[in-house]
C-alpha cells in the first residue's frame, strides 16, 4: 500500500472519460492494490472521496468515506467506506441543493455548486456484489462530485456564479460567517 500523488486541474488525464472495469478484473491483485492505495491516499490527504482518475488511473472506480457527526453541513450521516466500481446514478429528487465543494485536484479553492438533492447510487464492490445506496443532501453531492471525475468533469464546470469560486482562507473569513444554514 502506498500514498499516491493526486494530479491537479490542468493535467489532461482529469478531463478524460474513464473506462469500465471488466468483471474479470474485480478479483485481481492489481485492482485490490489500487484500491488500497486509494484508501491510503484519501486518508493521507484528508479527503472524503477520491476517484481513480485523480491518481491518473483511467478506470471507473471511486471511493467515498464520510465520517459522521456535526460539521458545517449540519449533522452529517456517516457513510462507511464505499468502494464503487462502475457506478451509476439515478436521480430520485431533481430539486437542487447547493453546497460549497472542494476537490483534492483543485487544492485551495471552494466553489458553490447546485446538484439534485436525492439520488440512488448503484455499483459493484470488489467482491462483485451489486450495491445500492440512497443519498440525500450533502452525501448526494459527494457521490455526484466523485462520479463526475469518471466522466472527466470537475465541480468547477457546474459553478453558475463565478463570484462563488473562492480561496479556502477567504471562504473561512468572508463566506462562512454569513452563509445560510444548508436546507434539509
Ligand atoms: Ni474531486
Amino acid at each position: 500500500m502506498a500514498v499516491r500523488k493526486i494530479i491537479r486541474m490542468g493535467h489532461p488525464a482529469l478531463r478524460r472519460p474513464a473506462l469500465d472495469v471488466a468483471r474479470d478484473d474485480l478479483g485481481s491483485e492489481a485492482l485490490h492494490r489500487l484500491v488500497a492505495d486509494m484508501i491510503d491516499t484519501l486518508h493521507d490527504y484528508g479527503g472524503i472521496g477520491l476517484a481513480a482518475p485523480q491518481i491518473n488511473e483511467g478506470i471507473r472506480l471511486a471511493i467515498v468515506e464520510v465520517p459522521g457527526g456535526p460539521t458545517r453541513h449540519g449533522e452529517l450521516a456517516e457513510q462507511p467506506l464505499a468502494v464503487c466500481v462502475n457506478p451509476r446514478i439515478e436521480v430520485l429528487d431533481p430539486v437542487t441543493e447547493g453546497h460549497w465543494e472542494g476537490c483534492l485536484s483543485v487544492p485551495g479553492l471552494r466553489g458553490y455548486v447546485e446538484r439534485p438533492r436525492g439520488i440512488r447510487v448503484s455499483y459493484v464492490n470488489l467482491r462483485g456484489e451489486e450495491q445500492r445506496i440512497t443519498a440525500h443532501g450533502f452525501l448526494a453531492t459527494v457521490f455526484q462530485h466523485e462520479f463526475d471525475h469518471l466522466d472527466g468533469k470537475l465541480y468547477i464546470d457546474h459553478i453558475d456564479d463565478p463570484h462563488r469560486l473562492v480561496f479556502e482562507e477567504e471562504y473561512a473569513r468572508y463566506v462562512l460567517p454569513i452563509e445560510e444554514p444548508t436546507p434539509k
